[in-house]
Parts: C-alpha cells; structure tokens; sequence
C-alpha cells in the first residue's frame, strides 16, 4: 500500500505518530512561512503543513503544487492550537507535518476545482467528469447508491428471493418508449432490442418455477429526457408467484423500511399510506402528488353554476368544471405581477385563466368577486376551510385540464411556500390504475401501463360495455411528488389475456409474433404472480435530496440523451455498417 491512512481517518488520538497519506491537492494556502495543503481523497480532507523547518527544497516543492495534482506525504500528525480547530472537518483537530513528499502525477490546471463549492455548467462537468466524480458531494451520492443497492439485495435474500440476470440482448418488450435497436451481423436484417424492463422474462421466470426474483435490472428506453428520466436506469426489478396485490405491497413496504432505517435510522410506521386512483386524481389533480402536505383541490361547481361570473356559469353550463385551492397565507406574499405570473405558468397546462380571490376580514377580496353573494362568498371560504390572508386560485375547464393545471400550480405554490420539509421521505401506495386510456389520435384504447395487467375482479363485465371505468389490478408507490416505482398482478390465463390485446387492439396474429413466446409459456402452467420495479435512481435521488437524476449516477446522459466524456454516440466505420448489413446515407 502506498499510505499508511486515508485523508478522513486521522484524530486527535493519532497526534505523534507517523503516517504517509496519498490524494489529490485540494486547496493551497500559502502563508509566507507555512504552506498549507487540503489533500483529498473519497475519504475526506486532511491539511498538511509544509513547514520551512523540515529544509528549504521540501518547502519550495511543497509551495509549488497545483490543484489536481496527485502526491504521497510522510509526516508527522500534529494537534492543532484550539483557534486553529476546524469543528466542520472530521480530521479538523490535526494537521501533518510533512517530512518527506512524492509528486505522483502532475495534473494540468483543471478547466474546474473540484475542491470548491462553485459549480461550473453542468456541460464542463459531464464533458470531465474524471473531475467532477472527485466532487465530495458526488462522492457521497456514489456511496449511497451503494448502500441502497447492498441493502436491497440484503433485504431480498433474506427473504429468500433469487437475484437472477434477464438478457440485454433481447426482444422488444412494450413498455410503451421506443426501442434502442442493435443489428444483428449474423442474422441480415434483423435486430435486437436491449430490454426497456425484463417484463416478459420475469414473467417466465415465474412460469419457469422461479416464486421469489428479483435483480437491480439495467433498463433502456429511448423517449424525451427530463430531469428525473434517463435513457439508461436501473429498476430494483422484483415479480413472485402464487401471490395477491396485498403480498407484493407488505414486500415492498418492508424494503422502504428497510431502506429508511438502514440509511437515515430512521423508523416509519407500516403500512405505507393507500390511496384510490380516482380519489388521489380528484383531490391533487395527479397520480403522483406530493403528499408532504396539503393544499388539496376542490370542487366548487354548485356555487360555480349560480355566480354571476360568465366564465365559470357558462363552464358548469357546457358540463365540465370548476376546481380550486388554497394556498395558506399567501395573501400578502403573491403580488398582482406575481399572480399573472402564475396564470401564464398554468396556461402552460392548457387553463384558459386562472381566477384568484385573497381572503379578507372573512370575505372574497378580487375584481371578480362582486360577481359572488356575500353567501356564496361564506360558502367558498368554508368549503376550503380558509383563513384571513389565504390566497384562493381557480381553474375552469375540463377535468383534465383542471388537474394538470391546479396540480402544477399547487407543486410550485408548495415549493414557494416551503410547506414541507424538502429532506422528509414520505411514500404512498396508488391503487387501481385504469386499465386502458383513450388515445383520440389514434381512436383506439391504449393500456395505462402495460398489457399484461389483470383486471380489477369487480370490473370485469365493465370490459365490454365501458371499458374506460375498468380498475387494473396495478399500483404506483409515489414518493415526494414521484413515481418511485410501479407494478401490477399480471394476467396468467391466455384467454383472459387475448381479451385484453383485443380491447387495445392487439390482433391474435399481432400477438403471436410479438409475444408469442409469452402467451406460450402462460400456456404451460402458469401460476398466478405479480410484480413491480422501483425506479433506482429515483430512489438514491429522493434520499440525497437532489433533483436531477444526473449527479446519482457516475456516468450520465445528457438531456440530448450523450456522452460528452467518451462522445456516444458516435460515428462507427463503414466496414463495421458493412458487416451488419447497414447502408447510412446521413452524413
Ligand atoms: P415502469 O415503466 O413504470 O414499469 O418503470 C418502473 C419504474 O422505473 C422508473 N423509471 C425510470 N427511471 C429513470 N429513467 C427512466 N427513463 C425511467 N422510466 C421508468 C420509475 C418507474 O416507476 N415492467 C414494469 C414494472 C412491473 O410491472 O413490474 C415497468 O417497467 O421509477
Ligand atoms: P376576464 O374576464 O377574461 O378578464 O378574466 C377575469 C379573470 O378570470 C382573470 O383573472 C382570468 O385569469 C380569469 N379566468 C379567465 N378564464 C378563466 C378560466 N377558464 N378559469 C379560471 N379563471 C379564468
């Protein structure tokens, strides 16, 4: 080993003793007598001190290095005086004293300091992030996901489940995201499809006899990128067998505990919270509210229906709806500038207008409330239970547009207001998706999460006459305004099955050629099972208290879904396109 100690580990226990410690120069602090060094490494900082006393050379070396630059010191570890006590570093009652110094490697003068707290754009840190993974914070993002994945898969073998590998090269599987393809050279014209979940083979593997898998799965999806989506993730990727909904969710709330306790030791009562669908989308206008606090939608259509306000009476007229909240003493912290502001943010979500009202010496103060009775005033301020200096917002539409937009307005009224506290985890079951959703452009039904979702065992005559109304037997855990993970009880009778490609308008042929394999293996014995997956990154993000997915992973895509590191994707030579039977003619 080429040190004795890491730079986190020395204390004031260890003053007098001789140590060799290697890293990377952090900061350099030159005090005419005395240069002082940060050497970092993933384990923390230590200061060495090069001192005149230990011989002029050793001084000037000491004085002439550069951040990045890699060395090894041999010194003495000294107490610092107690004004010289730095309480923010673990190692801050110490310094070592350096006797002896090995320059490892030079570094260039780095287009960033990783030992800083000014960040460059995000462009420069992706493009080196050899330098931007030296980053402290980034360090300690790398060995939480660690911890979360060693957790996992000590929770799962504890409870005698099998980690098993599903192939990357494989068949399209219908996630609903488009497909990253890759050719086959030995098979002219035919392509691979790496695996957008291992869906199907988790399937079979219950089939196969396998009652209790899981395994940190490698996803790949090519659709639009957001902040917390990226076209490369990780699923903690779980399905068993002989099984009901009620055995996946104890499974699950039993790993988020498990996880909770093990990162944060912190304990939360179990169950986790369960919502209906219908209920969660009436009263936060989203499946994936935040649920950290409440400023809950609600429906004023009655009063809406008899007010003089033309908008909102000719709204109730033409049969959709008015819905509103309240945001807690915003009153006086939302300007008029401000409130168009946020009218123009929801018109973002398809609001034609947002109708605002402050609640003033118990009655509606706005230009539109002399269009409501002093009653009718009453009954908005109770229905929402609101208080002087309260900030009502309403929204007139359809149900959707309702939602989206009240749902949008009410995250960021949230965040503005600090009703919560951003570190607190807080996760909750939604139950019973629709089965399938309208697609108007294609005039066709679509599943809501994939095909192979059994149907609510109350709904099932709903199938042909109203097939909107149709409960799958599916749930999401929403976490802090995410969708942490999803899943469902699967269909395991072919018949069944069919029934439901033929709503979605799946032909049997279609069928066959696609999932063939599937439909062939539920053939052969299938037993009944369910699953889920949990959305790894999204999880190590929620417990750094981080919203972009990127600082969670070593190696991320940009927003453009690339590489500015190694510069993937990237051209390849003709003779490889030749090989695999690929003529490209965009240069
Ligand atoms: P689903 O498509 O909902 O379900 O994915 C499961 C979870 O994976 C996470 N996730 C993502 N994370 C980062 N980037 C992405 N592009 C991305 N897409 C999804 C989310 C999501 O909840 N086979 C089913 C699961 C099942 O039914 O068992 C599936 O893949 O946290
Ligand atoms: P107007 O009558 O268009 O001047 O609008 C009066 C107020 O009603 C403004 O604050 C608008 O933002 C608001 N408003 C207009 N259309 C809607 C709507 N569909 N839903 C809610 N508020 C609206």
């Amino acid at each position: 080993m080429l040190r004795s100690h890491t730079c986190g580990d020395l204390r004031r226990e260890h003053v007098g003793s001789t140590v060799t410690l290697c890293g990377w120069v952090s900061r350099c602090r030159d005090h005419g007598g005395l240069a002082f060094i940060d050497l970092r490494d993933r384990y923390g900082i230590t200061q060495v001190v090069f001192h005149p006393g230990e011989g002029a050379t050793l001084h000037e070396e000491g004085r002439s290095l550069r951040s990045e630059d890699v060395i090894q010191v041999t010194g003495v570890v000294e107490a610092r005086a107690e004004k010289d006590v730095n309480p923010k570093l673990p190692t801050g009652q110490i310094d070592v004293r350096v006797k002896t110094l090995k320059v490892l490697n030079k570094s260039k003068t780095p287009p960033f300091e990783p030992g800083t707290s000014e960040l460059p754009n995000e462009e420069l840190r992706l493009r080196y992030r050899f330098l931007d993974l030296r980053r402290p914070a980034l360090q300690q993002n790398m060995i939480l996901r660690h911890k979360i994945s060693k957790l996992t898969r000590d929770y799962f073998d504890s409870l005698g489940f099998l980690e098993i590998e599903t192939p990357v090269l494989g068949r399209s599987t219908p996630e609903g995201a488009r497909d990253y393809l890759v050719p086959s050279r030995v098979h002219p014209g035919a392509f691979f499809a790496l695996p957008q979940s291992p869906q199907l083979y988790k399937q079979i593997l219950m089939v196969a006899g396998y009652d209790r898998y899981f395994q940190l799965a490698r996803c790949f999806r090519d659709e639009d990128l957001r902040a917390d989506r990226q076209p490369e993730f990780t699923q903690i990727d779980v399905e068993m067998a002989f099984v009901e909904r009620e055995d996946i969710l104890s499974a699950i709330d039993g790993l988020v505990s498990h996880l909770i306790n093990g990162i944060r030791g912190e304990q939360i009562p179990l169950p986790l919270p369960r919502y209906a669908y219908f209920d969660v989308m009436e009263r936060y206008g989203s499946d994936k509210p935040d649920f950290r606090f409440g400023m809950e939608l609600k429906c004023i259509a009655d009063i809406a229906g008899r007010c003089g306000f033309g908008v909102f009476k000719s709204t109730i007229e033409s049969g959709k709806r008015v819905r509103g909240l309240c945001a807690p003493q915003a009153a006086d912290k939302y300007s008029r500038k401000t409130i168009d502001e946020l009218t123009e943010f929801v018109k973002n979500y398809g609001a034609q207008g947002l109708a605002f009202f402050r609640v003033k010496d118990g009655a509606l103060d706005s230009p539109i409330a002399k269009f409501f009775s002093a009653e009718d005033q009453k009954a908005i301020i109770e229905r929402f239970d609101a208080k002087n200096g309260d900030l009502l917002f309403f929204v007139a539409s359809d149900a959707k547009v309702t939602s989206a937009a009240l749902a949008a307005l009410r995250s960021r009224l949230g965040k503005e207001l600090k009703l919560y506290d951003p570190m607190q985890m807080h996760a909750a079951w939604v139950l019973d998706f629709p089965l399938v959703t309208w697609n108007a452009e294609e005039n066709r039904w679509d599943a809501e999460h994939h095909p192979f979702c059994s149907v609510h065992p109350d709904d099932v005559e709903l199938l042909k006459t109203d097939p909107g109304k149709v409960r799958a037997q599916s749930y999401d855990l929403v976490v802090n305004g995410y969708e942490s993970a999803s899943g469902s009880v699967r269909i395991h009778d072919p018949a069944i099955q069919q029934t439901v490609f033929d709503l979605i308008g799946v032909t049997a042929e279609q069928a066959e050629s696609r999932f063939g394999f599937l439909l062939d293996a539920l053939r052969y014995g299938a037993p009944p099972h369910a699953g889920i997956a949990l959305g790894l990154d999204r999880w190590v993000m929620m417990f750094a208290g981080n919203d972009n997915i990127r600082d969670v992973i070593a190696f991320p895509k940009t927003q453009k879904a690339s590489d500015l590191m190694t510069g993937a994707p990237s051209d390849v030579d003709t003779k490889q396109l030749r090989e695999l039977h690929i003529k490209s003619d965009v240069k």
